[in-house]
Order: structure tokens, then C-alpha cells, then sequence
């Protein structure tokens, strides 16, 4: 199978395919077939793009025969040229399930990632189409927004995803594209740590019942189901989409109040709002320790507290971290982290006004004294001002 950029040559097996699939998924395509122009208009077309850097239809061709298609078309304005459209993707359905889709949509990025200042790759997929977005999540793209009832057929109206992939090189993205990539497998995926960390929250004593609780970094919402059954009332943060759409349906109508932010910029709550700030397996992934702990300050009462565990800086230094295997391609992927010492984190808090209150080291049950702990485990008290 041939994967290469489509020619005028090859208008008629393109115009043709294109009809296959606008007939067989009138879901899928915003054209109907009687829609697709005539081959004259698609072969100056495609004669156009083969001379340009900012249009390309690519074909996988079996032998001659054109099998599926991905087209790119990149913005003109000249404050819009930095995003770019994947379109028009199908492959027939006799060479389905053969990776082909993958590779015509890696292609494309590939391809797109040579045009200078490119930043953004968008598509839309239709919501039913779950096969397609999640071959989209699995080449890197990220939900952006649901564009209501965007196509017609009939009496029956379908919902368009929005979908992005940041092609800028900037590594704070990197973590929250990683956790909603993950998301779709955190739940059901074997995680000692995680399932440590929970385990020792639950043990943690916590006065929880009645008590204005910020959750940092909830994730798929694990830990924030038990603190409101605790009976505390919930902000739950995190700022990756894809985790909190995730507990947003676990909780379902339950009054957790779910903001999507970056915990590294100032946290949208008013000061000594918040009784305690639980924050479990998210400081690896922030670089700025002391600022989370200046944030706690600014909105723990006086009397409030702050919890947190992390993987053991022993064992991000024999190699751990979070990480998780992509389902498709079975490819780890390790998400962006950094070492804090245990000094860092006493440091932080008792410098900003906290008392450290209690602290330990979990191992897993049945783990001897000489395995290095998994979790490290910190609870602080904000004193009272003297
Ligand atoms: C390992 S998961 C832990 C989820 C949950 N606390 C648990 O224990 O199952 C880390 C979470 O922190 C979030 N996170 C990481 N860095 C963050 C940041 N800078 N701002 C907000 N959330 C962040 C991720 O999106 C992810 O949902």
C-alpha cells in the first residue's frame, strides 16, 4: 500500500471514492454526492495544490487502485495561517481495520508540520463517530468544543466535534494533551500509585463532612466521588478536558462545582474560601512547587489544610513516573515530570504559613522494608495568625 499526494491525474478515482464515501457515511461528510464538483473543477484543483505549500489531497493506493484519501488545506488570511484543516478522510471499508486510516492521518501531520509557522491542526468529526475520533485521539488530537446539530439528514440532526493538535513545541501543553489521551484508559488501566494514593486519602482522617474542599488535578473524578460522599462541597480542577469530561459523568448530578485551569496560573477562587486543598499525583507535573503552596496560602481559612501525595521521590529517581500504554499502538508514553525532594515540598508549605502535620511513605500491603516506598504523603495545617 502506497501512500503519496494525489495529482490531477487522479481527479476521476478521487471524485469517485469521494462519492463511495459521502454515499455510504452521509454521516460523516458535510456534502451529499450530488454536491461533489465535477472532475474538471477537482483536477484544476488538485493541479493547483500540487503547486502550492498550502493545499494537499493525499491518496493510499492499492496497486492503481485509489483505496482511501485525507485531504489538508491550510488557511490564507494572513491572521489565520497558522491553522490548518484536516478534511475528507476515508478509507474504503474492505481495507478497514488495516491501520491505513492511522497512517493516511499521520501522513497528513507529518506533511502539515513542514509548512513554516504552522500551530494548529483542527478537524471536525461527527460525535457518532466514535471509530474516527479515536483514531483522531490516537494521532494526537484533543477535543476542543461540540458544535450543536451541525449536520441535517432528514429529521435527524448530528453534533460535530471539534478537534485540535498543537504542533507548537511548547511543553506545558504536552502534559494536559497526555492526561486527555489518557483519559480514555486511566480508569480501567492497573495503577498501583493511584490506586495507593486513594486508598491513603480514605485513611487520611480528614475532616471532610460540611467543608469547602479543593480538589487539585481530579482527574477522571476517583477521589472527588468520595469527598462528597464525605459530604464536603467540592471544587474539583484540572486542565485536561478530557479528564474532566470524564468526572463530570461519573459525578453526574452531584453539586461539584468542575473548573477546567492550569493550576500553575492563579487559581480562580477568592481568598479564604477553601478549608482544605487535596491535591493527589498532580505536583510531579508542576515545576513550581513553591507557587502551589503561595496559591494554598492565599486560599486555605486559617485552621484549613492541605493534603498531598506523590509518587516517592526515591522512585522517580529508580526510573518511575507516570506513564501509560497507548491502546491502539500499545506505545508508552511517559508524561512530563519533575523531582521534588521531600525538603522542597516541608519547605514550600511551612514558608507560606503552613505547619506540617503529618507526613508518611506508603508501600504497597506486603511490600518488605527494603522496596522503596511508592508514595509520598504530606498533611498541613495553615496556623492560626498569632
Ligand atoms: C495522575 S492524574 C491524578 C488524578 C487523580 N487525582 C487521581 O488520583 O486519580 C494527574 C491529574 O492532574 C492533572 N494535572 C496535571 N498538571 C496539571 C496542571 N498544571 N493543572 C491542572 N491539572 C493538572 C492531569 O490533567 C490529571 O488529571
Amino acid at each position: 500500500m502506497r501512500i503519496r499526494v494525489l495529482t490531477a491525474a487522479d481527479a476521476a478515482d478521487f471524485r469517485a471514492l469521494r462519492i463511495r464515501g459521502l454515499r455510504e457515511h452521509p454521516e460523516a461528510f458535510g456534502r451529499t454526492p450530488e454536491e461533489v464538483d465535477p472532475v474538471e473543477v477537482i483536477a484544476h484543483q488538485l493541479r493547483v495544490d500540487a503547486g502550492s505549500d498550502m493545499d494537499f489531497t493525499l491518496g493510499a493506493l492499492d496497486g492503481e487502485v485509489l483505496v482511501g484519501v485525507a485531504g489538508c488545506h491550510r488557511e490564507r488570511a494572513r491572521k489565520q495561517r497558522h491553522v490548518a484543516h484536516i478534511w475528507g478522510v476515508y478509507v474504503a471499508p474492505e481495507h478497514r481495520r488495516t491501520g491505513l486510516g492511522r497512517r493516511l492521518v499521520l501522513e497528513a501531520i507529518a506533511r502539515a508540520r513542514t509548512w513554516p509557522d504552522l500551530e494548529w491542526l483542527r478537524l471536525d468529526v461527527t460525535t457518532v463517530n466514535e471509530g474516527a475520533r479515536a483514531l483522531y485521539v490516537s494521532c494526537g488530537f484533543r477535543p476542543v468544543a461540540i458544535k450543536p446539530s451541525s449536520l441535517r439528514i432528514g429529521e435527524r440532526h448530528y453534533d460535530e466535534e471539534l478537534m485540535a493538535l498543537d504542533l507548537r513545541p511548547s511543553r506545558p501543553v504536552d502534559v494536559a494533551a497526555a492526561y486527555d489521551e489518557w483519559a480514555e484508559t486511566y480508569d480501567r488501566d492497573a495503577n498501583r500509585t493511584r490506586d495507593l494514593a486513594a486508598a491513603t486519602l480514605r485513611q487520611s482522617g480528614l475532616d471532610l463532612g460540611g467543608r469547602d474542599v479543593l480538589e487539585i488535578g481530579c482527574g477522571t473524578g476517583r477521589n472527588t466521588e468520595w469527598l462528597v460522599e464525605q459530604g464536603a462541597r467540592v471544587t474539583a480542577l484540572d486542565f485536561s478536558a478530557g479528564m474532566l469530561r470524564r468526572a463530570q459523568a461519573r459525578l453526574g448530578s452531584a453539586p461539584v462545582r468542575f473548573v477546567k485551569h492550569d493550576v500553575r496560573a492563579a487559581w480562580p477562587l477568592v481568598a479564604g474560601s477553601v478549608d482544605c486543598v487535596i491535591a493527589a499525583l498532580v505536583l510531579e507535573h508542576v515545576e513550581d512547587v513553591a507557587a502551589f503552596f503561595e496559591e494554598c496560602g492565599r486560599v486555605v481559612r486559617v485552621g484549613g489544610e492541605v493534603w498531598l501525595a506523590e509518587l516517592h521521590p526515591i522512585r522517580q529517581l529508580q526510573g518511575g513516573g507516570a506513564e501509560f500504554t497507548r491502546p491502539r499502538t500499545e506505545e508508552r508514553v511517559r508524561v512530563a515530570a519533575f523531582l521534588h525532594d521531600v525538603a522542597e515540598y516541608v519547605s514550600a508549605g511551612i514558608r507560606v504559613g503552613f505547619t506540617l502535620r503529618e507526613m508518611g511513605e506508603s508501600r504497597d500491603p506486603g511490600a518488605g522494608r527494603f522496596v522503596a516506598p511508592q508514595l509520598l504523603w504530606l498533611r498541613f495545617r495553615r496556623a492560626a495568625i498569632a
